[in-house]
């Protein structure tokens, strides 16, 4: 049975190989499984951290185009920004006033701020609370989540379980997806790939900046000769993720076997395959830079989709609620 499924990205600016094998890829494959998937970029959220206006919305296009360019098909996801479908707001509010205050001071994301010192507004304090009403909105019933997301989709159960019971059965109690297979990417200095570690390589990178990031993983230090290991090695990692089978077995085969092969060859591979692999991506992505009103027809057509859904559950919470 088709189930309806929900992503909501953040709009973090440029993205990393680590982003497009870890989650782009993993949330646009959604788009073939024989589901309803809808997707947007989580411009409200955004604003916890009080980005500079333009800043903001830049980076709000950049993942737009980026998603677009990587292969989303928006005529199968719904795609938009959160913010262009306001019911959203309407039914955090909604929410927010069934959700007890130790349901939120619980939550990771306010308390690591307060544990660094920070303070915390409001709105990083609500956050779960938008949360869930991102997902109940649109009576989603499985959610992708990565580890640092549960704890939200547990405040989003229990809201939904709440609502239900105090106003009757109108929302949808949302399923975690887990997906197995998302790899972890290796980055520069072989840790898991994060802008926190400062590791990165960037999806669209080119020329020379981005191939001296190639030639500065970090690998170990077999001498030349000597057979080396693939399967603990960065370059050889991610040299798998887009590389074919048989290319894979071929610098398996150098690695282990040919002693004039080293890891400053391996990198140079890695890069021109990087290179290769991205080229389609990469030009889809000038072209809609170059165009920016398909790229906002393509959003505002997402949104025009997501508020129906979102006004017929608005329709029935505000009757159920007394509005
Ligand atoms: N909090 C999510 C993140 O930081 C983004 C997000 C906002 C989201 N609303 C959502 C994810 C709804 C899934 C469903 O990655």
């Amino acid at each position: 049975m088709s189930k309806r499924i929900l992503t909501g990205i953040q709009p973090s600016g440029t993205l990393h190989i680590g982003n497009y094998f870890g989650a782009m890829r993993p949330a646009i494959s959604l788009q073939d499984s024989g589901n309803e998937c809808i997707l947007f970029i989580a411009n409200y959220h955004a604003m916890t951290s009080m980005p500079a206006p333009e800043d903001l919305r830049q980076r709000t296009f950049q993942v737009a185009v980026d998603f677009i360019a990587a292969g989303l098909d928006t005529t199968k996801t719904i795609f938009f920004r959160q913010s262009d479908v306001p019911q959203v707001q309407e039914l955090a509010w909604i929410l927010s006033c069934l959700c007890p205050m130790g349901l939120l001071e619980r939550c990771h994301s306010y308390k690591d701020k307060l544990a660094h010192g920070l303070e915390a507004n409001h709105g990083l304090f609500a956050y779960p609370a938008l949360m869930a009403a991102d997902i109940l909105l649109y009576k989603s019933q499985l959610v992708p989540v990565g580890k640092d997301q549960k704890q939200h989709l547990e405040v989003t159960r229990d809201l939904a379980i709440r609502f239900n019971n105090h106003y009757g059965e109108i929302l949808v109690v949302p399923d975690a997806y887990i997906n197995e297979n998302v790899a972890v990417i290796p980055g520069l200095d072989g840790q898991k790939m994060s802008k926190s570690y400062n590791n990165t390589i960037e999806l669209f990178g080119e020329g020379k900046p981005i191939r001296k990031k190639f030639m500065s993983i970090k690998t170990d230090c077999t001498p030349m000769g000597e057979p080396m290991n693939p399967d603990t090695c960065s370059v050889f990692g991610l040299y798998k993720l887009m590389a074919t089978q048989e290319e894979q077995d071929a610098m398996r085969k150098n690695y282990l076997e040919n002693p004039e092969y080293g890891y400053g060859h391996a990198k140079v591979q890695l890069f021109e395959k990087y290179t290769e692999f991205f080229a389609p991506m990469r030009e889809r992505r000038r072209e809609l830079m170059a165009n920016p009103a398909q790229v906002e027809d393509i959003l505002q057509d997402g949104a025009s989709r997501a508020r129906k859904i979102a006004e017929a559950t608005m329709a029935e919470v505000r009757a159920a609620v007394g509005l």
